[in-house]
């Protein structure tokens, strides 16, 4: 195994260079001109990226450097207002990294489009604001898969470290009957978590008709039952009734003299050294995209955070990868590591949109009534109230497997799955080890098998949220800036997964069929009555089902052995001091919008870094 060092020496001895070639404002946000060596450098200024950030700089004795790849955003509606935030007004943007998917033949041809933000903040600037957890049963199984250590009990303390919570308005609980449990949450954390001022009054048919089939409302997702019906609190501040996001963690870090973060940069290699015993020694950038490259040294750790996407990719590219894939783009093979890229779960959704004719007042009239339209945004903006405080799905049904269907599904769970014949053996191993602690889990009334959400606007939203398809990031080239990885999401891959999706689909209609649903004079245009066997379900789902963007598991806490890409200390094997603490390292995808989850792995994730624990200790 051959090593980078002779590149890396000639670029170190340009490291003096650097402090004076970069202006310092604003591109080095904080902070009087880059070192040439940081202890700890942190690539990608996203969601967890800032959170380890915020928390390694808390100790003044070391420093620490972000290297960022977008800019600040420039504070305008699109990222604050959570109706506006919800419309995703980002995507396509320069905050947007453009990711599409590989054209799939089992999703009618189609490619999706995968948002991924290019900014201070990550993902968390653009994204759709739902905080709630995952189950008990979820985290649990992270454990059971062999990360020790890693349950939804000792997660507890790192989610409420995130968090600070606010309860709803006791108007809200009194019409709406909102349900919370404030010994569930926490209240010191950068994140606000609460919720809207404003609820339509469509909301209550749909709980209504929830309740009237059966399902019981939990009293809060947070205390491990995310299951049935539940009041989902966002990711907002309750006083100005704006977005909260990762940025505050650099806001309550920024007079750090140690924490120095560099915007506009893309970080394209790691560079490295040693053979049976690999060490990161620096990490290599282009400030900004296209002006030569320089590079940074790493004294104690270099930390992956540029989310599922992007760290496999930087991985890949600096020789960290299956051998395979890299051999095949002429990069030298560091660290034979077939996990990397694989594994990639993501929560597919499908939309039924309705016709609804006896709604008086109703979201609708947003989109139809520029009058309307503008007074509620004159709302919003004198007293932080009415419908653009509100980004949606505010009641959660996450339901098991036996409330969509009686069949427990067995068979399907033993079918091959398609997407897995051309990876390592490690691949199949670990792929079989979730198979066998899904097939028991999601039986049981503990795990949720599929999600429905409603939409004011008359929409429901349905989605798999343990998929069994599993997809693939690869690098199409050796250099990280001839551009972005293949990403093949797998999605209906395996057959369980379509299953699921027919079934919920069929239940959405008992749903409208309930009394206080059909007293919205509500009728199903899309898909509609062009599905309605069970095959004309499943082909309507593939030629129409898009992402929620919850992309998870493709640098996953797994064994080696297992596929797996990090440790449970999120150490990538065979590297000294490398970490990944990005939504990559969830090995199974739990049932939930998994933003809250990526703050409590990446609060975890520093203090195992303050802890040390590197390999060669
Ligand atoms: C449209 C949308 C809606 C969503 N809605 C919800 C929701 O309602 N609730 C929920 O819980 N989750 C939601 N999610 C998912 C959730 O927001 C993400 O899973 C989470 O924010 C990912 O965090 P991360 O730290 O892994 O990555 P990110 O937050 O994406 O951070 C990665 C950062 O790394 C940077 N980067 C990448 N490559 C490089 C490089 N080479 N050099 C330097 N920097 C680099 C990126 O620019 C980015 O800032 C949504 C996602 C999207 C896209
Ligand atoms: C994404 O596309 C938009 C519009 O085409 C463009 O302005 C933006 O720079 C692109 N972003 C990236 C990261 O390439
Ligand atoms: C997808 O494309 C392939 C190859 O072009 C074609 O054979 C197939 O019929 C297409 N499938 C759909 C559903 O359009
Ligand atoms: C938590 O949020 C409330 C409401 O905005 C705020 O008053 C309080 O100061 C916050 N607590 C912390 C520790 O930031
Ligand atoms: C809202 O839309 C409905 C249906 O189109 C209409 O009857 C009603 O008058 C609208 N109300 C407002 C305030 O625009
Ligand atoms: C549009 O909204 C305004 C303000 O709420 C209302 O007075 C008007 O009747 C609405 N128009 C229609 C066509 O519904
Ligand atoms: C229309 O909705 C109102 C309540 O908003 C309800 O009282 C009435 O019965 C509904 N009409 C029909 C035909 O269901």
């Amino acid at each position: 195994m051959a090593s980078t060092f002779g590149a890396l020496s000639t670029l170190v001895a340009l490291l003096p260079a650097i402090a004076t070639s970069i202006p310092l404002v604003p591109r080095f946000v904080s902070g009087n001109g880059i070192l040439a060596a940081y202890d700890y450098v942190i690539i990608g200024g996203g969601t967890s990226g800032l959170a380890v950030a915020n928390r390694l700089s808390e100790d003044s004795s070391k420093t620490v450097l972000v290297i960022e790849s977008g800019p600040i955003d420039d504070g305008s509606d699109s990222f604050k207002i959570p109706y506006l935030g919800r419309g995703y007004q980002n995507f396509g943007t320069k905050y947007d990294w453009n990711v599409s998917s590989v054209p799939s033949e089992l999703l009618g041809n189609r490619s999706i489009i995968m948002p991924s933000a290019r900014v201070l903040g990550g993902t968390s600037s653009i994204n759709g604001m739902q905080l709630a957890k995952g189950s008990a049963s979820d985290y649990d199984a992270w454990e059971e898969l062999g990360n020790e250590g890693w349950n939804f009990e000792s997660l507890g303390k790192y989610f409420r470290k995130s968090e600070n919570f606010t309860a709803p308005s006791g108007k809200l609980v009194e019409e709406f009957g909102i349900t919370y449990d404030s010994s569930a949450h926490g209240f010191t954390g950068f994140i606000h978590s609460s919720f809207p001022r404003f609820l339509w009054p469509q909301l209550k048919n749909w709980v209504g008709a929830m309740k009237s089939l059966g399902h019981s409302v939990s009293k809060d997702p947070a205390n491990g039952g995310a299951l049935q019906l539940f009041w989902s609190p966002f990711s907002l501040d309750p006083d100005t009734q704006t977005r909260s996001f990762s940025r505050e963690y650099y806001d309550g870090a920024q007079g750090r003299p140690n924490l120095h973060v560099l915007l506009d940069t893309t970080v394209t290699k790691l560079l490295t050294s040693g053979d049976k015993s690999v060490r990161v020694d620096a990490v290599e950038f282009s400030s900004p995209v296209g002006a030569p490259k320089k590079c940074v040294k790493v004294k104690k750790e270099a930390i992956l955070a540029a989310g599922s996407i992007f760290s496999p990719q930087i991985l890949q590219v600096s020789g960290i990868g299956p051998a395979g894939l890299l051999k095949s783009l002429g990069i030298e093979v560091v660290v034979d590591l077939p996990g990397v890229g694989a594994n990639l779960q993501g929560h597919a959704y499908n939309v039924i949109v309705y016709q609804m004719t006896n709604v008086s007042l109703g979201a609708l009239n947003l989109t139809t009534n520029a009058t309307f339209y503008k007074e509620m945004y004159e709302l919003y903006k004198t007293k932080q109230d009415g419908p653009f405080t509100n980004n949606g799905a505010n009641m959660v049904a996450m339901l098991p497997l036996s409330d969509i269907t009686s069949d427990n599904l067995q068979n399907l769970f033993d079918a091959p799955s398609k997407s897995l014949s051309h990876q390592d053996t490690s691949i199949s191993k670990g792929y079989q080890a979730q198979l066998k602690i899904l097939s028991r889990r999601l039986t049981t009334p503990n795990m949720a098998a599929t999600e429905v959400l409603w939409l004011n606007e008359g929409a429901m939203i349905f989605s798999a949220m343990h998929p069994l398809s599993r997809g693939t990031v690869a690098t199409t080239s050796s250099s990280l800036l001839a551009g972005i990885p293949a990403v093949d999401t797998g999605h209906l891959t395996h057959p369980f997964d379509p299953r699921i999706y027919v079934e919920t689909l069929k239940y959405t209609r008992k749903i409208i069929a309930t009394s206080e649903m059909r007293e919205l004079g509500i009728m199903e245009v899309t898909p509609g009555a062009g599905a309605s066997t069970d095959e004309q379900i499943e082909k309507a789902v593939r030629d129409l089902s898009n992402q929620m963007y919850h992309m998870t598991g493709t640098c996953a806490m797994m064994k080696r052995e297992l596929g797996g890409v990090v440790d449970k200390d999120l150490r990538v094997y065979g590297v000294r001091n490398l970490r990944v603490v990005d939504a990559s390292v969830q090995p199974l995808i739990p049932a939930a919008h998994v933003h809250s989850t990526v703050y409590a792995v990446a609060e975890k994730a520093a203090d195992l870094i303050k802890a040390g624990n590197l390999w060669w200790k």
